[in-house]
């Protein structure tokens, strides 16, 4: 009943030259089984949507503002991501966290306002290394989910992203099973607060490769990825879109 998704996001990477691998991604993936999801740089929203041509490759992207428009030099709102073409937006992203100290507040007010302009907010929550090791990784992540869920979240308007800390671009990888309790914690406490719970898509992001998006996608509650440094071609991430495909 959750359509699973394979979102790819490009961090501060990608020249027009790197539409290329659009091309190559939705050349290989022509009908996919799944949602693809590829969250550029803002620069690229546009032309990346040209690129995609009729491909159901949908586009999101970074970062928004929780303002409509206004005096905000350098910052990029809702609105404006959507006229680019964008149908998504990645809110509270751990780099965002702690280079930005946006809080769960902040990002709860990101996805209102990413829902109001009509995109779909992605929202990442994820404990650090020293919360894992002192036990506090369960409680940390259900309560930024609280605390970053606007009102008004549906399972149309809303997809959760758990991504620890440690593992983005690191290599390393919880076990299965550490997944597999965050999700379904995730998911409970979802229930707690939305009625669409089930329907609600929860990605697991932080080192998704090829070789290990099976094992991942196997996982019970998890409905896809969020993928950092294996989503910047073609050639690392179609693997992982199979995976999904085939899970
Ligand atoms: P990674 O990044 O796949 O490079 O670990 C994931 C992310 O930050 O979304």
């Amino acid at each position: 009943m959750r359509r699973k998704l394979a979102a790819g996001n490009w961090k501060m990477n990608g020249l027009v030259d790197d539409l290329a691998q659009i091309k190559a991604l939705t050349d290989a993936h022509p009908a996919p089984d799944v949602d693809m999801l590829i969250c550029a740089p803002a620069t690229l929203i546009a032309q990346m949507a040209w690129a995609r041509g009729p491909h159901p490759m949908q586009i999101g992207g970074q970062d928004c503002h929780a303002a409509r428009s206004g005096a905000h030099t350098g910052d990029i709102s809702a609105p404006m991501l959507r006229d680019a073409g964008a149908s998504h937006v990645i809110v509270g992203h751990s780099e965002r966290r702690a280079d930005h100290g946006e809080t769960d507040a902040d990002v709860a007010a990101k996805a209102t306002a990413a829902n109001a302009s009509g995109l779909i907010a992605v929202i990442c929550i994820g404990e650090t290394l020293a919360q894992r090791e002192a036990g506090e990784a369960l409680a940390v992540v259900t309560g930024q989910l609280r605390g970053s869920l606007p009102e008004g979240a549906t399972a149309a308007n809303t997809v959760v992203a758990y991504e620890p800390v440690w593992a983005i671009g690191t290599g390393k990888v919880p076990t299965t099973d550490q997944i597999a309790e965050i999700h379904g914690a995730l998911r409970h406490a979802l229930r707690d607060v939305m009625r669409e719970a089930e329907a609600v898509r929860l990605l697991y992001g932080g080192s998704v490769k090829g070789a290990n998006a099976a094992e991942i996608f196997a996982v019970a509650d998890v409905d896809g990825a969020l993928v950092g440094g294996a989503s910047l071609t073609a050639e690392d991430f179609s693997p992982i879109v199979t995976a999904l495909e085939n899970a």
